[in-house]
């Protein structure tokens, strides 16, 4: 799947969180070369910041949005939360029982899960009550329970399940104010990013960010409200939460 398909690149404003990460990066990129009338990346070394070890950060970031959305008479049309974590200060994921940490726990759960928790609370406000609009949360393969055959990654896949529980609450909700609304988790696939380059095997196939960013938005495209709540690949085959 390539390019950004018309069902998607409606008029309105579009907004990615993560936009400094791997695949946001990739997925800001593409979505600016489509026919969105506003594209805006959010992270923590844009111009619009979010940090989501700061909350007044999330609140701050989504009333410049809205302030956007009012100037420029356009609602926003499409969320994409491209943010997360794996490895890194303060640790590795777990292969263990063992390995469990706390502060690595800490972490990985708030980035993972609290801070897209807050980015509900704040930005799916902003949705229109009426008409198309979509919220992509990017999860991974690995948060699904019932997929879950090699274990290990506890922090990680925990936090994945929580955030795919998250989206599917926030879906119902959404739904309540909008019935034209879609929110979901995604899985990119293994992608070429900072995330996944320590774990890269030999003969594991890691896509370039950008085909997981026009395979996502070819998949955000082609969902209707029916499909609201659910884990879809990039493949746009549904996952076992
Ligand atoms: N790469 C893969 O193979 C793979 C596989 C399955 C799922 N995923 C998921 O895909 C998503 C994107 O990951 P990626 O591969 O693009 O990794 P990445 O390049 O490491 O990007 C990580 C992203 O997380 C954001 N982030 C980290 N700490 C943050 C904080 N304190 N506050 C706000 N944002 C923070 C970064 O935001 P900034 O913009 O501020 O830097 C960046 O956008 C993640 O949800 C990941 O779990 C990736």
């Amino acid at each position: 799947m390539t390019g950004t398909p018309a069902a998607i690149a409606s008029a309105g404003l579009a907004a990615v969180i993560g936009a400094g990460g791997g695949l946001g990066a990739a997925l800001l990129a593409r979505l600016q070369q489509g026919s969105y009338a506003r594209v805006l990346g959010l992270g923590r070394h844009a111009e619009l910041r979010i940090d989501y070890l700061d909350e007044s950060s999330i609140a701050a970031a989504a009333q410049a949005v809205a302030a956007v959305c009012r100037q420029a008479s356009l609602e926003l049309r499409l969320l994409v939360v491209a943010t997360g974590f794996l490895h890194g200060e303060p640790g590795q994921p777990e292969r263990s029982w063992a390995n469990l940490d706390a502060a690595y726990l800490t972490h990985v759960f708030a980035i993972n899960t609290l801070g897209p928790a807050l980015v509900m609370k704040h930005f799916l406000p902003l949705l229109p009550r009426q008409g198309r609009c979509v919220a992509g949360f990017v999860s991974a393969r690995v948060g699904s329970i019932g997929d879950n055959a090699l274990g290990g990654w506890y922090g990680y896949r925990a936090s994945k399940a929580a955030l795919n529980q998250l989206v599917k609450t926030a879906s119902i909700e959404l739904t309540r104010r909008n019935r034209q609304s879609i929110c979901v988790a995604l899985h990119p696939g293994t992608v070429d990013t900072a995330l996944s380059q320590p774990f890269a095997k030999t003969g594991l196939k890691v896509r370039p960010a950008q085909d997981a960013a026009d395979d996502l938005l070819a998949v955000l495209g082609g969902l209707v409200p029916a499909d609201t709540g659910c884990l879809v690949d990039y493949r746009n085959q549904k996952l076992p939460f």
